[in-house]
């Protein structure tokens, strides 16, 4: 069974195909970072004008040999996200799956997250805990079998990325600051500065990232470029001692053994490095989608469309776009 998955929630135009055999067997993505670089963030009336402009040549590219008629289903991220951006990816699909004549199932794009690790892992066994660390969200979810998640915990004001991104602009990097940041601290000393680690003696399992972010603009006040490596490493040191401790704590609520970490800033070496030497210590397992699934991709969407109709999960009832789509109201 070929399933097309459809992603336009933000900045990425992606399409792919994964076919329940074979895996994913054509895939394209174009990225408009360069675009919304220039505003230092995402312009969402940009966003939507671009997807329209490149979604049919996405599809092509993604498709090569594939025939348009050898798709059997269509997957497509109905939300969280821009509501334009959505609406473009949405009208297309519903096209599709028209001209077709197949069934069209609408994604959460974060459900698309929590099951991207899947997509190379075949032994993704349920349950598992999900940190889940992208730009717009920061939580820990309990993935108790497909198609059921339970929020354990998540931040109380910036999401992970979101914090990385916005250190990035103050250490005069690009947008989107994760991937630079992270660059950056490689040469740094993780241990100059003490930011504060927000929230980390509490049992709960929230996280705050706003005051992290307002420490390091203050710290700036009183140093030069040449000491922004220090201050990279230090910050990223701050988010992941956070991360892991929150986590342990999920792990110690719960008893669940298995991990998934998702999400663009799953991306991060660092974090993957101290999870996976958690993992070693402590007998967990942990999974990673591949890093190019880490951040926003149409394979996650079309995987997780296949993984609905494997197991026969409900579905969402009407299709509309939904820029609010918490996890907990999947398909209510
Ligand atoms: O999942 P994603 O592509 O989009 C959302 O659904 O939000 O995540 C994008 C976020 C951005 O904030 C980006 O800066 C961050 O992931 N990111 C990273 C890294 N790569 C991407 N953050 C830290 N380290 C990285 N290597
Ligand atoms: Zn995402």
């Amino acid at each position: 069974m070929k399933t097309l998955g459809i992603e336009t929630s933000c900045d990425e135009t992606a399409i792919a195909i994964y076919d329940s055999e074979k895996g994913i067997v054509g895939e394209s993505i174009y990225s408009q970072i360069n675009m919304h670089a220039e505003y230092g963030g995402v312009v969402p009336e940009l966003a939507s004008r671009d997807h329209c402009s490149k979604i049919v040549k996405v599809l092509k590219n993604a498709l090569g040999d594939h025939p348009l008629d050898s798709i059997d289903q269509i997957a497509y991220t109905s939300g969280p996200g821009l509501l334009g951006a959505l609406l473009i990816g949405e009208s297309f699909a519903q096209g599709l799956s028209e001209a077709l004549d197949i069934p069209l199932i609408p994604i959460n794009h974060l459900e698309g997250h929590i099951l991207a690790p899947g997509l190379e892992d075949d032994n993704l066994q349920t349950p598992y805990l999900c940190l889940l660390v992208s730009g717009g969200h920061t939580q820990i979810i309990e993935c108790s079998e497909y198609g059921s998640y339970k929020i354990l915990g998540e931040t109380v004001d910036d999401a992970c990325g979101e914090a990385f991104d916005k250190v990035g602009k103050l250490l005069n990097l690009d947008y989107p600051g994760g991937p630079k940041v992270s660059k950056l601290a490689e040469g740094g000393d993780p241990t100059r500065f003490n930011f504060p680690r927000a929230l980390m003696k509490d049992r709960n399992l929230n996280f705050s990232f706003s005051g992290l972010k307002t420490a390091v603009l203050y710290a700036l006040d009183d140093l030069e470029e040449k000491d922004y490596p220090d201050v990279a490493a230090s910050f990223q040191e701050a988010v992941i001692d956070v991360l892991i401790k929150k986590l342990t704590y999920a792990i110690e609520e719960t008893g669940i053994k298995k991990l998934v970490c998702s999400g663009g800033v799953a991306a991060n070496r660092l974090l993957r490095e101290r999870l996976t030497d958690m993992c070693k210590t402590s007998e967990l397992e942990v999974s990673y989608p591949k890093m190019e699934f880490c951040t926003d991709n149409a394979a996650m969407i079309a995987y997780a469309g296949f993984i609905r109709k494997k197991y026969n999960l409900k579905e969402y009832p009407t299709k509309f776009a939904r820029p609010r789509w918490p996890l907990g109201e999947l398909y209510d």
